[in-house]
């Protein structure tokens, strides 16, 4: 198979460079670049057997440069083998920028189809330089990959009146029940916000333009950007991740979001447009965007992200060779209008080392450490009972010395405050982030999984999530409690092994 001088060379770097990282120096347990920058997973797929996980990829430094896809596979989606780089910009509607975000799905013929979008700059005459982005297909055997003769297969000429061709990116494509394929793709409107463009293929070569599947209008951030589509549970559901929000309330934070819509798309929306019911945050903490979802052989709806957030990238260990995580994979299920989430159940396997403490007291004089209890790669319930008096319940974790990060739990006012400010940071970013929760008969569920470099927490079983990275020392895994006021906990701690 033909593989270019760009593609070798990232292969060829990837293999010199990770010996230069140990294994100590990465997370347990979530995806990692095999060396440099990492943003949005792409192509998450179940193909021969096993999930596919790509990603934005630079091998070249720890900051983003023009877009490779970096490449690893999983049976179990915990355990993470890495493959070699499956695109390079080496093609001409990829050459400058790269292979952006883009979808994957098993071919009926045996090979495996990723579509990506290229993103080329332009010169103009004047000297002014603009990005163009079309949809790209490239086939492979779950390895080696050739960009597909016909490229692009959608451009310009694909859009609706008004559409933008600068921003026009991140296609997710799935099969029909009848053998057609439909792909879903962000687009920046004449408004200057986003919209979701639906087109449909034969083959999955041949596209055309559909409909609009959904229209910003404004109302969410500027541009979308990774869109997801797909029926659960008896709803349609859309994922975005928007640019550019303003805040609101304790609901959406500043910057990127990833929002959930559930609705539906049914026949009789003859106009392929999605009926919109609500629309919801899917990660209340800091580092959380740009998600991909598969469905698995067993019928799960199986979601990640890019455990970082665009506006903080500053914040990293400063000498590290890798930069940028996946999320822990999520099962997505609607329960009562809502999207509960939940670490996938492979991560059970991986628990050893119980360690149960109940009816925990703590109050103002009275904190809870436990050298048993500690762990920095670790699967955590608490039950948090408040009493009457109780404003505050404060868990530490990633805990040594003076250091610590926080999830900080104020029953009066129904939120949790997740919190790396006292982890050892010297970059003032932010590092704090406050979202609402609702206790259950007086108690809250927190599920808080640890690893080296992040807590991911599920909220009343899935309810809500908060994720957040941090860069702690790697010594530090002592995991506390204190109160103010009142409040009895139970506690179960799981270590995670790998
Ligand atoms: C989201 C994103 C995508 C784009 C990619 C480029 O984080 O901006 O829209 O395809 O990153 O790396």
């Amino acid at each position: 198979m033909y593989r270019s001088d760009e593609l070798l060379k990232a292969r060829i770097t990837e293999q010199l460079k990770e010996r230069e990282i140990r294994p100590e120096e990465r997370p347990a347990f979530h995806l990692t670049p095999r060396t440099g920058w990492m943003n949005d997973p792409n192509g998450f797929s179940w193909y021969q057997g096993e999930y596919h996980m790509f990603y934005q990829y630079y091998p070249y430094d720890t900051q983003w440069g023009p877009m490779h896809w970096g490449h690893a596979v999983s049976s179990d989606l915990i355990r993470w083998e890495n493959r070699p780089c499956a695109l390079a910009p080496d093609s001409f509607p990829d050459r400058e920028a790269g292979c952006f975000s883009g979808g994957a799905a098993a071919l009926p013929d045996g090979s495996h189809l990723l579509m990506y979008t290229g993103c080329r700059r332009e010169q103009h005459l004047d000297g002014t330089i603009c990005d163009v982005q079309t949809q790209n297909l490239a086939v492979g055997d779950g390895t080696d990959y050739h960009k597909y003769a016909g490229n692009p297969v959608l451009t310009e000429l694909d859009l609706p009146e008004g559409g933008s061709r600068i921003d026009f990116r991140d296609p997710k494509l799935w099969q029909e029940a009848d053998g057609s394929w439909r792909c879903v793709a962000a687009n920046r409107a004449e408004d200057e916000t986003g919209q979701l463009l639906l087109f449909t293929s034969p083959d999955a070569f041949n596209w055309t333009y559909l409909s609009k599947l959904a229209v910003n209008h404004g109302r969410f951030g500027k541009m979308w950007e990774c869109p997801d589509y797909f029926e659960l549970d008896g709803k349609s559901v859309i994922l975005i991740s928007p640019q550019d929000m303003e805040p609101n309330a304790l609901g959406f934070h500043a910057g990127n979001n990833v929002l959930c819509m559930l609705g539906h798309l049914g026949e009789e929306n003859e106009d392929g447009c999605f009926r919109e019911e609500t629309v919801l945050p899917v990660d209340d903490g800091i580092d959380f965007y740009a998600t991909q979802s598969v469905l698995s052989p067993d019928g799960r709806r199986i979601l990640v992200g890019w455990m970082q957030n665009w506006d903080t990238v500053s914040y990293r260990e400063e000498n590290a060779k890798w930069f940028g995580q996946v999320s822990l994979p999520r099962e997505l299920t609607i329960r009562n209008g809502r999207l509960m989430q939940n670490p996938v159940r492979e991560l059970e396997q991986y628990r050893t080392e119980k360690a149960e403490r109940y009816n925990v007291r703590v109050d103002d004089g009275r904190s809870f450490a436990d050298a048993v209890l500690s762990g920095k790669t670790a699967d955590v319930t608490f039950e948090i009972h408040a009493e009457k008096n109780c404003r505050e319940v404060e868990i530490r974790f990633a805990e040594g010395g003076d250091h610590y990060c926080a999830a900080v739990y104020r029953p009066e006012e129904q939120t949790l405050t997740i919190d790396r400010s006292h982890s050892g940071v010297i970059r003032d970013v932010l590092h704090t982030r406050t979202a609402s929760v609702a206790s259950h008969n007086g108690c809250l569920k927190l599920r808080m999984i640890l690893d080296r470099f992040s807590v991911e927490i599920f909220i009343n079983d899935g309810e809500s999530v908060m994720s957040m990275t941090h860069y702690s020392d790697p010594e530090a895994d002592g995991i506390s409690v204190r109160a103010r006021g009142e409040a009895s906990l139970n506690i179960t701690r799981y270590l995670l092994r790998l």
